[in-house]
């Protein structure tokens, strides 16, 4: 079952089997040669916020252990590795002077992947805003939309000549409504006000980075990473219908329609449009610029039902039930032909670029016994989700790489470090890595890549 050599057979020899991480959930480090805080290090020290109280100050200790993780990338077999670049390193203060150690240690990562023939794939921001922002907003204040476009220049700049491909925004769902509408991520608002402005100037800063990007590397393979929910109405009723195609707009629409058609929904800013920020002249061009390539962010479905309470606020769900009740060590229901349902309406109803899945993956505790972790529900989450990967292949959609979430355990946001998503495991108390049985499958799946059948030009 899941024979790695089957599987690696569904893909085009020019498929890209990567890894993926995030600065603040591994690196650690966080007082390290000049980095000042972020809104996520201020998050975790209340407490309250992050399970356990734990924070990033330690983490994967990664950025003390480069080259040792660089080697351990290499062994997973892997063509690329998908990483965050802190900004609090870069510019510490979010604007203000640049902090050359911070670059240097991106170099050093970079140029130890060119050195390993490992593709870099980065995202220039996975969540750490630096803290001094927060004193000006934040995301809820258009200046800072202009900070991040320093900050993206700045790190092209420095960076782009060696990168494979950049990410202006590691999903801005979570950033934008997670953050400050549900209050579960930092900086914790449960503000719809607030939430709105971040989302527009998220909005803004993405297009700003795009013509950032541009302007320094013309040639750099730009895009953006979406974790877009594959929605599920609660039943086949018109309310609940009606519902689902209203947290398709909320979820998805807000993003995706000013990306990729430089407008928002109707039905959203019907809802919300007089009380969202001014929408200056031309921020919709700068939002909608053409990308090179999109990342899709896929680990479990959305269900939802109509919410019939009075004055219900926009999207007015209610969490529908699953349908069946298989669910990771996070409580994520695990549902696999969400993912191609997904693809499919989000390129039926936008006009899509290059699809990279940026992220995918399991969460489930297993620790190590006999030193080994025998993983198989992770092997077998990921096994099926390429499954369906190939199938959109075969159907014609542009998929071309999959990154699986994560390469070791990690910091894992509001959960802290007690929910495990890694294909190596890692011992917090010793910082050691032990890959898993699902990492061992995962290697053997992309050690047969780059192969001899690459699609036609
Ligand atoms: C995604 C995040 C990533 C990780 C996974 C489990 O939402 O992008 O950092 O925490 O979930």
């Amino acid at each position: 079952m899941n024979d790695p050599k089957i599987l690696a057979d569904r893909f085009p020899g020019d498929f890209v089997f990567g890894v993926a991480t995030a600065a603040f959930q591994i690196e650690g480090a966080t007082k390290m040669d000049g980095r000042k805080p972020s809104i996520w290090d201020a998050f975790s020290n209340m407490p309250g916020r992050v399970y356990g109280r734990h924070n990033g100050d330690v983490a994967c200790d990664h950025y003390n252990r480069l080259e040792e993780d660089l080697d351990l990338i290499q062994s997973l077999g892997v063509s690329a590795y998908r990483f965050s670049i802190a900004w609090p390193r870069i510019i510490p203060e979010g604007t203000g002077p640049v902090n050359e150690k911070g670059l240097d240690f991106y170099d050093r990562l970079v140029d130890g992947l060119k050195a390993r023939g490992i593709k870099a794939f980065a995202t220039l921001y996975h969540w750490d805003l630096p803290l001094m922002l927060a004193g000006d907003g934040g995301w809820t204040a258009r200046q800072t939309a202009y900070a991040y476009q320093r900050y993206a220049k700045t790190v092209i700049a420095r960076l782009g000549d060696r990168l494979d491909a950049v990410a202006t925004f590691n999903e801005p769902w979570c950033s934008v409504w997670l953050s400050h509408l549900y209050g579960i991520h930092a900086p914790g608002e449960r503000n719809m006000d607030a939430a709105l402005h971040a989302l527009h100037f998220t909005n803004l800063a993405h297009g700003l980075g795009v013509a950032a990007i541009r302007a320094e590397r013309p040639q750099l393979a730009a895009g953006l990473v979406l974790n877009a929910h594959s929605i599920h109405a609660g039943s086949d009723g018109e309310a609940d219908q009606a519902a689902a195609a209203r947290a398709f707009d909320f979820h998805n629409g807000v993003f995706f329609g000013p990306v990729f058609k430089g407008e928002y929904p109707e039905s959203f800013l019907s809802a919300f449009g007089t009380r969202m920020p001014a929408i200056e002249p031309g921020d919709m061009e700068t939002i909608s610029q053409p990308l090179d390539w999109w990342g899709l962010n896929y680990y479990t479905p959305m269900r939802v039902s109509h919410d019939p309470a009075e004055g219900a606020e926009f999207p007015a769900t209610v969490p529908a039930p699953p349908v069946a009740d298989i669910r990771m060590d996070i409580g994520w229901e695990v549902f696999t032909p969400a993912l191609g349902d997904l693809i499919r309406k989000l390129n039926a109803d936008y006009a899509l670029p290059a699809c990279y899945i940026t992220e995918n993956g399991a969460c489930y505790n297993m620790g190590v016994e006999n030193g080994a972790v025998d993983d198989q529900p992770r092997l077998d989450y990921i096994a099926e989700h390429l499954g369906v990967t190939a199938d959109l292949i075969r159907e014609g959609y542009p998929m071309r790489g999959y990154f699986a979430w994560s390469l070791m355990d990690n910091f894992e946001w509001a959960e802290g470090y007690r929910m495990r998503f890694g294909l190596v495991h890692v011992d917090y108390e010793t910082q050691l890595r032990t890959i898993k049985k699902s990492g061992r499958w995962y290697a053997e799946l992309a050690g047969a890549f780059p192969k001899g059948n690459h699609r036609a030009a």
